[in-house]
């Protein structure tokens, strides 16, 4: 049993104690918090703090290098969250994107109802009599402007993909791609989650990283095998691989938009749960917002001197969910030399909040604090750095192991005659000698090192 309570999100853990340990650790490290806490929470909400943020915008500038800048043939947007509903018209949202559900006729409590088995006794209060499943709309639905009547009814979008179809013209006026191309972004995604829960896992807000990828329609086959490898390579990059598999999923059972999907699930301390997916959307969505808009969404074809509506390819990743995938993969307790227990958060460096701490050996020594200061101040306009000069030297590499630093200095007596400091290695714990004119360019070699 879980000691604490998450509001009214459904926690089926597994391995409880591991998935209890990182919420925990989350909380008291400043990684994530319980969303508007003070006033008890809101369910499927959650705050990044100071680690945590650091964190994911690690994650998403990793993505956005990876997948963006790294290439010539993916062009970056930032679309707004509130567009004309017309689009989630158009692209079957309203119609479509419902879970069904099924409510407790005695506590009225919701379920969705592919997660429960209806035979079985309510969760909340042991009764055995739900209701039929219905289908229940996901978007949140907001009012632009002061009337808050059904002509001013919009959504917070569900998905980002479609702001990139809606911006697939102005990609092509302006930048003047050639197929394939693809529009990549990185936002907010709302959906008003039936059963929120599990943490980080399925939130009513989160991110997404998405990459709509237009093809010839007769290569999305191999488009599609293409970005298969593409996001297995950014799995490893992130250290996660060993603990993804990947599901192919029926037709049946598949998005009202999709012709293949498979998806990239991930080994969470509660169960084997969806990660990414990857989709082909075929021209679906292109098509559809030609019909409902009258703007042709096509490609001209100079070479076979005709109009083209392309297929899209659509690899798709959640950002809290690569968030959560880290964390757990990573989080690891270890015994130390001399027999303890040291908790250990093995963070690719690339991603870890802090990639070095500092530490004066003493803190009433004025020499070796103020050259502390001074390399902390030196080294932090380049590489996220943190300063320690609480406790004991073991207390402070234990805090920073936890949060997963992956080099602590130590400025000690000997800096103060050869101008060396002490560099320990957070997943081996061996230690040693760096001049301190050599830092940056010791942490830029090792942050720069390949991860996989
Ligand atoms: N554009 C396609 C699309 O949105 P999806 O499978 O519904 O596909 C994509 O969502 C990804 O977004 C998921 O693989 C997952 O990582 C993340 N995601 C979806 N719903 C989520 C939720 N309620 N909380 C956190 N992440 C979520």
């Amino acid at each position: 049993m879980l000691k604490f309570s998450l509001l009214h999100d459904k926690l089926t853990y597994m391995e409880t104690d591991r998935m209890e340990k990182i919420v925990s650790l989350a909380k008291r490290r400043g990684f994530i918090f319980q969303g508007s806490e003070i006033y008890g929470g809101l369910a499927g909400t959650w705050d990044y703090g100071p680690l945590g943020v650091e964190l994911k915008n690690n994650v998403k500038e990793l993505w956005w290098d990876f997948f963006v800048h790294a290439r010539g043939d993916i062009y970056g947007i930032d679309s707004a969250i509130l567009m004309n509903r017309k689009v989630w018209e158009a692209s079957g949202h309203v119609e479509n994107f419902s879970d069904p559900m099924i409510d407790c006729k005695k506590c009225q409590s919701r379920f969705r109802a592919d997660k429960i088995d209806i035979n079985a006794a309510c969760p909340e209060c042991g009764a055995r009599e739900f209701t039929s499943a219905r289908a229940f709309n996901m978007m949140f639905k907001t009012y632009a402007g002061p009337v808050e009547d059904s002509a001013a009814e919009i959504f917070l979008r569900p998905e980002t993909a479609q702001g990139s179809f809606s911006n697939f013209k102005n990609i092509i006026d302006s930048m003047r791609p050639k197929l394939p191309f693809g529009i990549a972004q990185i936002g907010k995604a709302f959906r008003n989650e039936i059963t929120p829960g599990n943490f980080i896992f399925r939130t009513r807000e989160f991110e997404q990283m998405e990459i709509e990828y237009f093809t010839a329609p007769g290569a999305w086959a191999d488009a599609f095998d293409y970005w298969r490898g593409e996001m297995q390579k950014w799995m490893a990059m992130l250290g996660i691989a060993s603990l993804v598999s990947e599901r192919e999923i029926a037709e049946g059972e598949r998005a009202h938009y999709s012709k293949r999907t498979v998806d990239f699930d991930f080994e969470f301390p509660f169960g084997r749960e969806e990660l990414y997916g990857l989709a082909c959307r075929s021209d679906f969505d292109l098509k559809q917002h030609t019909m409902a808009s009258g703007v042709e969404l096509a490609y001209y074809d100079e070479a076979a001197k005709e109009k083209i509506v392309p297929f899209v390819v659509e690899p798709t990743f959640g950002v809290d969910r690569t968030v959560l995938a880290l964390l757990a993969a990573h989080y690891s307790e270890e015994e130390d030399k001399k027999g303890g227990k040291r908790t250990v958060l093995k963070l690719p460096p690339q991603l870890a909040p802090y990639k070095v701490a500092i530490f004066p050996l003493v803190a009433n020594k004025p020499q070796i604090v103020e050259k502390a200061r001074d390399i902390y101040s030196s080294l932090k306009k380049n590489i996220s750095t943190a300063w320690d000069d609480r406790g004991n030297i073991g207390k402070r590499y234990y805090a920073q192991d936890e949060i997963g630093t992956p080099w602590c200095v130590t400025v000690d007596y000997q800096t103060l005659e050869d101008n060396t400091v002490t560099v320990r290695d957070r997943d081996t714990a061996e230690q040693k000698r760096v001049a301190t004119g050599e830092l940056t360019h010791f942490f830029r070699e090792e942050l720069n090192r390949p991860t996989a």
